[in-house]
């Protein structure tokens, strides 16, 4: 599962639309946590698609991961400023990727 307290155990070392990467990150094997209040740890994803399907106001967008051991794809959290903190795809992601902190 995505460790809830990546903040103080990871370092920031990226941004990509807009939002934080948290490494270690070695592409293609090594992707990190993607975002920050809606954190997406791309090394669990599995692309289950569930976050993408059932989240109300379209926080998460596909991105290609060729050759990612996991999978090919990952939800990205591309627009994590419009979350309303429902924590519905914390609950249906199967394998915990995603953490969101709702203060
Ligand atoms: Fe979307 Fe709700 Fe998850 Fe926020 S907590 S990203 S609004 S499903
Ligand atoms: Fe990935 Fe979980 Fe969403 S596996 S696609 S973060 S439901
Ligand atoms: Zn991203």
């Amino acid at each position: 599962a995505i460790d809830p307290n990546f903040e103080e155990n990871r370092e920031q070392v990226d941004t990509h639309e807009g939002h934080d990467v948290w490494g270690p990150v070695d592409e293609p094997e090594k992707l990190g946590i993607h975002g920050t209040h809606v954190a997406v740890d791309f090394d669990i994803c599995i692309a289950d698609g569930a976050c993408v399907e059932d989240c109300p106001v379209d926080v998460f967008e596909w991105v290609d991961t060729p050759d990612h051991p996991e999978s090919e794809l990952k939800a990205d959290p591309a627009n994590e400023s419009q979350c309303i903190d429902c924590m519905l795809c914390v609950d249906v992601c199967p394998v915990d990727a995603i953490d969101v902190d709702a203060g």
